[in-house]
């Protein structure tokens, strides 16, 4: 899987895949990640890659011509390594579809994508007429540049690719994943057993169910936890399980 992720802030990428559990996929190229600085593609002494709106307004708009000749590029890079499909070209955009766990999941068994992080007060829509395939949308929200919703994507479609997480299988017990029927997680707990917030305050117990050390119990435990979290925060979640037949008889006791 190979992700080509089009920026004009390539440095705010490399903490990033430096860091945390999906680090390793980075760096052994299960995920490949390549960044393209259209910069390096625009003309000039000043190397210019944006310029004013015409019909006037506020702010700057990215030119087309870096853009093309930065897409160029990388599709003379994947055609030299005989990537077997074209990437589709997504553009992080507020009018995008909003990504929520299917549409990440989707991204996750695919071959990956060509990333086009927009930058200032957008992109000349004949390039994206021309060119972008899909665009996605982290919520209904604007951010400064696409760079932060590239990230969300990459992040969340690396975790899930096989043996990237420290335990196997764990992804399916997410929020949102199709094995807990689409739920909220449940909470969770650790040492220390009893906590003490503070001296004239009552110790903090975990809940006595974890400490049994009897598994049907513990599951039945989080399976209610789940369902009451869900319903307390996100009800539509629990309609959509139960529309869709996956709430039991003793989920609905
Ligand atoms: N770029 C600007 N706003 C955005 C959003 N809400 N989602 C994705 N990319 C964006």
């Amino acid at each position: 899987m190979r992700f080509d992720i089009i920026t004009l802030f390539p440095e705010l990428f490399a903490p990033f895949l430096a860091s945390g559990v999906t680090r390793r996929a980075y760096a052994s190229d299960q995920v490949a990640v390549r960044l393209w600085n259209p910069r390096d593609h625009a003309d000039g002494n000043y190397r210019r890659v944006d310029d004013r709106p015409f019909g006037g307004g506020p702010g700057m708009v990215m030119m087309i011509e870096p853009l093309v000749r930065c897409l160029a590029a990388i599709r003379a890079d994947r055609a030299a390594l005989a990537e077997p499909t074209p990437a589709p070209v997504v553009l992080f955009s507020p009018i995008g579809e909003v990504l929520r766990h299917d549409g990440v999941a989707r991204w996750a068994e695919g071959p990956g994508a060509i990333l086009l992080c927009g930058r200032y007060e957008g992109i000349d829509q004949r390039f994206i007429d021309t060119h972008v395939d899909a665009q996605i949308s982290l919520g209904d929200f604007v951010l400064s540049g696409g760079e932060i919703a590239a990230l969300a994507l990459l992040d969340a479609v690396t975790r899930l690719q096989p043996g990237v997480l420290n335990d196997a299988g764990s992804h399916q017990l997410d929020s949102f994943n199709p094995a807990l029927d689409g739920l909220l997680d449940c909470p969770h707990y650790t040492r220390p057993e009893h906590w003490e917030p503070g001296p004239d305050q009552a110790p903090v117990p975990v809940p006595e169910v974890l400490m049994s050390g009897h598994h049907a119990h513990i599951e039945r435990w989080r399976r209610e936890q789940s369902l009451r979290i869900t319903a307390q925060h996100r009800p539509e979640l629990i309609q959509a399980a139960r529309a869709a037949g996956r709430l039991s008889r003793s989920d609905e006791a």
